[in-house]
């Protein structure tokens, strides 16, 4: 072979080889490809929505997840982490939401009462402002004044209010109201004052020794705060329940006014305590077993506020054999409203923007309250109510003078509405073992003046005066 020839030879082999390999290269690529694993990727997070509330009794377990069918069809995509925490009135939650907001984990939302206790996160610096949800739904065209106020503080809106309970009415056995002739002898219970309540329960322990003329479930002691609130303003009208509530008035001077509505109410409980005109198992009971005991004909009368509407529908007592509820009394209101925020650094608030307008929204606010007992926060909302209690009430709303609750957060502090808690659960204990009434009465109003101190009450409202509180009618 010539050189010449076999160098041809020799570059033929090399080009063959090359070729072969880069095509074994690339069959190599592409068969590594097909069977390498996937890179490893994270899913994004799935959005959702972190609520805390204190819903759990009978009737306000359905009317908010009544609200979150409503969120649920409009967000598919946002997982509901729901919180409930038991204890009416927020009698647990609210220490577990002030732990998360100080240790920097706050929740997405949570239930608030519009009012003071709004007011007091406001002023902690814990909240973000909710105008542009206000502008957006318009709720300053629906929503009336005196709530706008209790959900706006330095000009800016903080919370979407959801509905309007009244805390003062009077809900009764109908068939025990019947067969002793109560409203013949004593009249339309709307109209009673403090004393003539007394009387009805005196009369209903002597003429039907088993049934306890008053229902009372002081477990988690507010209940019998709230007796108290709603007395208070029977006894001395809303602008001594309004002074006493937010201090306002000259509370070291003994002969204040103020004091001699205060002494009358504190009086009555020692009496019911001491005449045994409350069940007797009230220190173990919740609010919703204390109003069971009305539908089912062991309690005559129980003074609470209208979730109790709520509870009555969920067991299905029947209305006007089981229960009937009058204002009490119908010349005022006490109103409170439960509502929802926008923490600050909550966690997903596009998530919150979008449960402050379920919550805001017409259909929202026409299936909860349809559910709760409460009316909507709405004007132009107008739910078709199965009980004619509501009418009523929504149309007292509208004409009634209106002061806020004080035990549901609209016009004191926490850190005094907490102290009466004890104040008023002592003296009904004591009264209950036979102490001297009196005594014990003034024993209180010492303890109640050394709180509005302790507690800095006055303090807290600076700047607002006592119309704030009272819508005149
Ligand atoms: C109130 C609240 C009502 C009702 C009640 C009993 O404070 O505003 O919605 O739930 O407690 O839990």
């Amino acid at each position: 072979m010539s050189l010449r020839k076999a160098a041809v030879k020799t570059s033929t082999i090399i080009i063959i080889a090359l070729v072969l390999i880069i095509i074994a290269a690339i069959a190599g690529y592409y068969a590594g490809a097909a069977v390498a694993p996937a890179p490893p990727t994270t899913p994004p997070p799935k959005p959702q929505l972190i609520i805390y509330h204190w819903w759990t009794a009978g009737g306000e377990k359905e009317a908010i997840d009544a609200v979150f069918s409503v969120f649920k069809e409009a967000n598919p995509e946002i997982e509901i982490v729901e919180n409930p925490v038991a204890g009416g009135a927020g009698a647990v939650m609210k220490a577990v939401i002030w732990g998360l907001l100080a240790s920097g984990t706050p929740p997405d939302t949570f239930q608030v009462h519009a009012g003071g206790e709004l007011k007091e996160y406001v002023d902690a610096g814990y909240l973000d402002v909710v105008d542009s949800v206000w502008d957006e739904l318009g709720l300053e065209d629906v929503i009336p004044g005196t709530l706008q106020a209790m959900c706006k503080f330095e000009g800016h809106y903080y919370a979407v209010p959801i509905n309007v309970h009244r805390s003062n009415v009077l809900w009764y056995n109908p068939k025990i109201f019947d067969e002793l002739g109560i409203v013949d002898k004593f009249g339309d219970p709307r109209t009673w004052d403090l004393d003539k309540f007394i009387e009805v329960a005196r009369y209903i322990k002597e003429n039907k020794p088993d049934v306890a003329p008053i229902a009372m479930a002081s477990r988690n002691k507010w209940p019998l705060t709230h007796l108290f609130e709603v007395l208070l303003v029977l006894r001395g009208g809303p602008e001594v329940y309004a002074k006493f509530w937010t201090g306002m008035f000259d509370y070291k001077d003994p002969a204040d006014p103020v004091w001699a509505a205060v002494k009358d109410v504190l009086k009555a409980l020692a009496i019911m305590a001491k005449e045994g005109l409350f069940n007797a198992n009230h220190p173990e009971l919740t609010w919703d077993q204390a109003a069971a005991l009305v539908y089912q004909g062991k309690a005559a009368m129980y003074v609470h506020g209208d979730w109790v509407a709520g509870y009555f529908m969920s067991v299905e007592a029947k209305y006007g054999e089981e229960w009937s509820a009058a204002p009490f009394p119908k010349a005022v209101f006490i109103l409170l409203s439960d509502s929802f925020n926008m923490p600050k650094n909550a966690p997903h608030p596009d998530a919150v923007t979008a449960w402050l307008k379920a919550v805001g929204s017409s259909e929202g606010q026409e299936k909860f309250n349809l559910i709760k007992g409460s009316i909507p926060a709405r004007v132009d909302v107008a739910p078709a109510y199965p009980d004619p209690y509501r009418p009523e009430t929504a149309d007292d709303f509208k004409k009634s003078t209106l002061v806020p609750s004080a035990v549901h957060g609209g016009i004191s502090k926490e850190a005094f509405v907490t102290e009466m808690h004890n104040i008023v659960t002592s003296l009904a204990t004591s009264a209950a073992t036979g102490a001297d009434i009196d005594t014990l009465v003034d024993a209180s109003i010492t303890q109640i003046m050394q709180a509005i101190d302790r507690t800095g009450l006055p303090d807290f409202w600076k700047g607002y005066t006592i119309d704030y509180f009272i819508t005149k009618r």
